[in-house]
């Protein structure tokens, strides 16, 4: 630790080599668990850089509490955790992690659109509880990509990223506002992946109205932010078979989700695993110390948030 740099606060505990990294030019107080709001403004109170999880909410009373505060470093590259512009009003620089964590994500869409369009969560529950009687012509039969139309909404990486793996499926990508408006999109796909950040205008765009303009086969996927989606209404629209199926990874109020979702066979839920694999988890760290660094240090972020993008 270096005493007499820079006070830093890092909520979470990070791989070794980076921690070192970090003390080599700051003076970190580390917590090893999750901190109420109120630990949370106690102990920022005299730090000058925060780096924390999308867990951690930075609002208004807690930047009051960090007069001394000059970076926010988020582990995540969604930061709606985080309001950006009462820090940016307080010249606190905001910071997340694009790109190391895009491909994972990516690939978990594509874990996802796979698990539902193959029933293999419903599949692996019925194994498991002793329930197989053996194979059948017509058991558990699902629905094949090849042909179909995957509808993303969301041109950032992460939706670009998705697109990108559509071919080797043999599916077809279009993105909602280039290729075609997102009625358009609800209406014509056959998959339709959530890839768009939580912005006041994508919070609930996935509401009762949309889900009745989806095909009645369609599989709606989302790995970006829950609120996206009104849950009450996908419960609703599930139990009238407006859509198919659903796979979701993130949820309104994580990590509560939806009672009637968790009893039903056609919906995939996995606990936020996103950006979790390992290298892209030591990538997210190591940008969130640099970027801390680069800022206690007098230089500009390497990746500042841009509010208002995909
Ligand atoms: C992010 O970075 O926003 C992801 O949701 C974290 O898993």
């Amino acid at each position: 630790m270096t005493a007499g740099g820079p006070r830093v606060l890092l909520t979470r505990r990070v791989p070794s080599s980076i921690l070192e990294k970090l003390e080599a030019a700051c003076d970190v107080q580390l917590e090893e668990s999750a901190l109420t709001p109120e630990q949370l403004r106690e102990r920022i109170r005299d730090k000058q850089g925060l780096i924390c999880v999308l867990t951690d909410r930075v609002d208004e009373p807690l930047l009051d509490a960090a007069p001394e505060l000059k970076v926010v470093a988020n582990i995540a590259v969604g930061y709606d955790n985080i309001d950006a512009p009462a820090a940016a009003r307080r010249g606190v620089v905001v910071t997340n992690t694009p790109d190391v964590l895009t491909e994972a994500t990516a690939e978990l869409t594509w874990a996802l659109i796979l698990a539902a369009a193959r029933r293999i969560a419903e599949g692996d529950r019925l194994v498991r509880r002793g329930a197989w009687k053996g194979w059948a012509i017509d058991f558990m039969l699902g629905t094949e990509l090849r042909g179909k139309q995957l509808g993303i909404i969301g041109r950032g990486r992460i939706g670009r990223a998705v697109a990108a793996k559509a071919a080797a499926f043999g599916m077809t990508a279009v993105f909602a506002k280039q290729d075609m408006s997102i009625d358009e999109l609800l209406i014509s796909s056959d998959v339709i992946s959530i890839n768009t950040s939580l912005r006041p205008d994508t919070r609930h765009l996935i509401d009762r109205r949309a889900l009745m303009r989806m095909k009645r086969s369609a599989i709606l996927v989302n790995t970006a932010r829950g609120p996206v989606i009104d849950e009450e209404a996908l419960a609703w629209g599930l139990q009238e078979h407006l859509i198919a199926a659903a796979a979701l990874d993130v949820y309104e109020k994580e990590p509560i989700v939806h009672e009637a979702l968790l009893t039903m066979e056609n919906v995939v839920l996995a606990p936020h695993l996103g950006s979790a694999t390992r290298e892209t988890r030591t990538a997210m760290i190591d940008l969130a110390v640099r970027n801390v660094i680069e800022v206690l240090q007098g230089r500009e972020p390497l990746t500042p948030v841009k509010p208002g993008r995909a």
